[in-house]
Order: structure tokens, then sequence, then C-alpha cells
């Protein structure tokens, strides 16, 4: 009888959700999970606090309606399908970053797997020190604790998976024909809808580990964009014409993300390159390659199993390992 209204909330959505069309009496939940009745009405008005919703009867039996869109770790759990990506939620409203305090974790001992997510970000941080725009509820700002046991050079690679991953989920559950921009981006219709930020504690040989942060963006309408990334982002809901339930993405993408990242840590890239290449928009264009001062025009032709962009240039082919491409 002594136990938590919070664990007592999660045990009663539980048996809601198993039968949702179904009117359940208060005294038998209270029965299952060995509380009291006054005690899963509190539970209940919690649960409303936090956005779910209930139907009541007239022998005000109660039957689960809807759950909101929030990232609530059991929440997450919830939708999840997956064995060891994700099995650890570290879930905040707001955090400056979550690849810094994914790193953070990371270098106490966190287990591979881990993701540490946000509903904002104060400080997101973007590529080539730049910010990421991370406004509250919009987007899915996530970072995932990787501990793979490959030489370090193997993994800037990561982010090419991991944007692989996220396209092909994309396709999956909303039917978006997302393409993968190297080395790190996700595009719809040659806008941004997606960036991964893929961070490395290692020494000479060995990887300690790998932080790798994703950034989506879902509910954002293009008013919600600021100036500088209007013409250039999109969102999933801008794409799709309606608004996009981030946890069945979060799923959805999480899911293809854990599928490839085990196959990457058995064999490499290379049983992946087919379909990385399948969905990238570089291959047979013309490109602009930045590389810090330095910019050459290009034809991209290929992405090598070591992950390195393949550009040919006055019929010699030169390997690419970083920087910005655009295509012309
Ligand atoms: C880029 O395209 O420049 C990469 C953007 C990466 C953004 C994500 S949002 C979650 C994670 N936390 C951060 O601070 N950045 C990454």
């Amino acid at each position: 009888m002594g136990r938590k209204v919070g664990d007592i909330a999660i045990d009663l959505l539980g048996i809601l959700r198993r039968s949702p069309a179904k009117y359940h009496a208060i005294p038998d939940i209270a029965a299952k999970v060995e509380s009291r009745t006054r005690i899963v009405n509190d539970a209940l008005r919690g649960l409303v606090v936090w956005g779910y919703r209930f139907e009541f009867d007239s022998s005000s039996r109660v039957r689960f309606v809807s759950a909101p869109d929030s990232i609530f770790p059991h929440e997450i759990d919830h939708h999840l399908k997956t064995k060891f990506i994700g099995r650890n939620i570290i879930s905040y409203f707001s955090l400056p970053s979550t690849n810094t305090l994914a790193f953070n974790l990371a270098t106490e001992g966190a287990p591979e797997g881990t993701i540490v997510i946000a509903e904002k970000q104060t400080e997101g941080r973007g590529r080539l020190g730049r910010g990421w725009f991370s406004p509250p509820k919009l987007g899915l700002w996530t970072s995932i604790i990787l501990r793979p046991t490959l030489p370090p050079s193997e993994l800037p690679s990561l982010s090419i998976v991991t944007a692989s991953a996220l396209a092909e989920a994309l396709h999956a559950s909303l039917k978006l024909d997302a393409e993968i921009k190297w080395p790190n981006d996700c595009l719809i219709d040659g806008l941004k809808v997606a960036g991964i930020l893929t961070e490395l504690s290692a020494e000479l040989d060995k990887a300690n580990f790998v932080v790798v942060g994703v950034g989506i963006n879902v509910n954002q309408s293009a008013r919600d964009f600021p100036p500088h990334l209007r013409g250039k982002a999109t969102s999933l809901k801008l794409e799709t014409g309606s608004q996009v339930n981030r946890l069945e993405t979060l799923a959805a993408f999480l899911l293809a993300f854990e599928k490839m990242y085990v196959e990457f840590k058995k064999s490499g890239l290379r049983p992946l390159l087919p379909a990385i290449k399948k969905r990238s928009c570089l291959l047979g264009k013309n490109v602009r390659l930045k590389q810090g001062n330095k910019t050459i025009i290009a034809k991209a032709v290929d992405i090598s199993p070591d992950g390195a962009l393949l550009v040919k240039r006055r019929g010699e082919v030169l390997r690419v390992t970083a920087g910005e491409v655009t295509v012309i």
C-alpha cells in the first residue's frame, strides 16, 4: 500500500492503454496496482495535468483516450521497439545542449544506448561551431551515447549511418522522400529537416565513446523558423501537411538506427553503402566543397567504404573527409 503515486500512475496507464475501448472501475484498478481508490484518483488527476486524456462513463468508470506528445521517459518507452538504444532515457524540459550533457554522462560511465533528450535547448550546437535552433516542443533534440569497439578512424562514418537511418525511418513512417547530404544532413526537397553532430572521445587507437546528436525539425510552421533559416530549413509538418507525432518519429528513427548501428559495428560501412548511396542527394551532381579557406568545384561520384566522399575534378578522383558541400 506504500507505493509512490508516480509509479501507480505509470501502472494505471499501462492497464488502461492495454484496452482503450474498455471502461475500468477505479476500485478494480486500485486492486490491480495494489493501492487505494483515493490514490488511483490522485494518480489520474496527475496524469491529466501531464496532458493525458480520459473519459468517464455514468458509473464513474474510466477509459484511456489519448497521451500528450511529450518526451516523458515512460512515454518514449511505450513507443520504443529497440533492444538497447533508448533503453536508458535522460529527459529534460530544457538543457543547454543534449550533446554536452550526454558527453558528460558518457565520461561518467553511462551505458551504451543511453539517450539524452530535451524539449528545448538553450545552446543547441551545430557543426562547424554553429548554433542549432531548438525551440520548445517543436522538434526532437536528442543525443545517443555509443561505445563501439572500432578504431577511432572509422567512427566519423557514424554521422552518415545516422542520416541514413533517419532517412529510412522518415520514409517508412511518413512516406517522405528524405535525402542524405554527406556527411551529416537530412534534406527534403533540398531543405534541411535534420542535422547530426557526432562527437568522439578517443585515445590514439581506442575510442572511449561517441555521442551522436540528432536535431529533427518536426512541428515547426514556416513562421516558427527565424529569418536566417527560412528558405533553408523545413519541418516534417511542413512536408507532410499535418502535425507529426514526435514519439512515433523518435521510435521509428531509433529502431532504424539500432539496426544500422549493429551492422556497422559488425561489418563496417560497406554493407550499408547501397542504402546510403540510394538516398544520397550529392552523387552525380556538381558540388562546391569548402574546406577552411579553400573552395573547389567538382563532381560527387561515390562514397567510399571508409565514409569519404569521392569527387572528380579534371579527370582526377579526390577523397574528401571533412568540410561543407553544396550542390551547385
Ligand atoms: C548540424 O547540422 O550542424 C548538426 C546539428 C545537430 C543538432 C543536434 S540537436 C541535439 C544535439 N544537441 C546539440 O547541441 N546538437 C545536437
